[in-house]
């Protein structure tokens, strides 16, 4: 049996079982995503992990074998069959990927904000399905599949979704009472929300998961730019605001929505009021997405939407999908048909 990274506990590959050669994969990133990553491939010998790039070859990994796997040194990409970026960021995490895929091979990714700032570098290769990016929104729970797949045979009308678990317990903790400025500093405190919590808390993060689900299902000409200008956050609610709610039966959430209006389709992200008991209505890190097609109905999905666990089967399902040589999610040729009316799922999600 070949064996190429064996430490005394685990060994990151063996020949598959069957007798077919494993499928050689690098990652770039070894974060809360990358970490996990490395971890479920332990028990996956169809994959030979040749490498790790990081930025920070010293800081300790946590999974067994880091010292052999971390590098900076970007050759360890140079041959791998899937290259699987777990890093983030529109730059040079971006610009390795795309180098990957003009070389004709397969990536899979996580970044949300490289595929909705730079699409159209992506796209000549999501059209030859060499784009694997299921984990890029709403992490492991399928969203990104399910779009370009089973509900492209309908045509669709709305698609309403909770794409940001950050924002949602700021939220939750709010209907409690908090401010703001406390909710959030508990959210950093526990974990839930980043030392810079921008992309989160002014709905950028929603936005770029909005962007890319979009173009799958709605318009494929979705610009990053009209998505970013319709954005706005949470940080200008008041505990105030959200107490009347409450005095309603309603809640606030950050909904990221996809509507038809006077003839387009629209998209934007923004705190809207909800009724108790509604569909969207999710607590903790739990996103859920309620697709509206015709004829299929309102379809809705709802799972952990962050996570290093949840993320980690999302890449693995996609890497598992490159390598068998399946396609990726592939591009709509064109826009939808915009509905005449605006559609009867939007009911129950009030702007503020
Ligand atoms: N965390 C989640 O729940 C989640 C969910 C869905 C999608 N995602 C996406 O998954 C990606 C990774 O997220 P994460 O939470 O794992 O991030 P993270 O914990 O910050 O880890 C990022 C990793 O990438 C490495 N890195 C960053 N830029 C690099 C570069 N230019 N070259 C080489 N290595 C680089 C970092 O290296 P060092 O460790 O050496 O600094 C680190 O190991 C992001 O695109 C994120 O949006 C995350």
């Amino acid at each position: 049996m070949k064996q190429a990274v064996t430490t005394n506990q685990v060994t990151y590959q063996t020949a598959r079982r069957g007798g077919g050669k494993p499928t050689k994969v690098a990652l770039i990133g070894a974060g809360t995503v990358g970490e996990e990553v490395v971890r479920l491939l332990r028990n996956r010998p169809e994959f030979e992990l040749v490498g790790v790039l990081v930025r920070d070859p010293a800081r300790e990994r946590a999974f067994t074998g880091w010292q052999e796997l971390v590098t900076t040194n970007e050759d360890v990409l140079a041959g791998v069959d899937v290259l699987v970026e777990v890093a983030g960021g529109t730059g040079n995490a971006a610009d390795l990927s795309l180098r990957h895929l003009a070389a004709g091979k397969q990536l899979v990714t996580a970044n949300k904000a490289a595929l909705a700032e730079r699409w159209a570098e992506y796209l000549p290769h999501a059209e030859e399905g060499r784009v694997h990016f299921e984990a890029a929104v709403m992490a492991g729970t399928p969203a990104v599949g399910v779009l370009a797949g089973a509900l492209r045979g309908s045509a669709p009308v709305s698609l309403h979704a909770v794409l940001n678990g950050t924002c949602n317990v700021i939220l939750a903790m709010m209907d409690e009472g908090s401010s703001f400025a406390a909710a959030l500093a508990e959210a950093q405190r526990l974990g839930f929300a980043e030392a810079d919590p921008t992309l989160d808390v002014g709905g950028f993060d929603a936005a770029h998961k909005l962007t890319v689900l979009g173009r799958l299902a709605f318009d494929p000409a979705l610009t990053w730019q009209a998505v970013h200008g319709a954005t706005r956050g949470i940080s200008d609610l008041t505990e105030q605001a959200l107490a009347a709610q409450a005095q309603r039966g309603r809640r606030v959430r950050l909904i990221g929505s996809i509507v038809a209006n006077s003839g387009r389709w629209e998209a934007q992200v923004r705190p809207v009021s909800l009724p108790v008991g509604h569909p969207l209505l999710t607590t903790g890190g739990t996103n859920a997405l309620l697709f509206t097609g015709d004829p299929v109905g309102t379809v809705y999905v709802r799972g952990a939407g962050a996570g290093g666990g949840s993320t980690a089967s999302g890449v693995l399902a996609d890497m598992l999908t490159a390598a068998a040589g399946s396609s990726g999610p592939r591009p709509l040729a064109s826009a939808a048909p915009v509905p005449l009316t605006a559609s009867e799922a939007s009911d129950g999600v009030e702007e503020l």
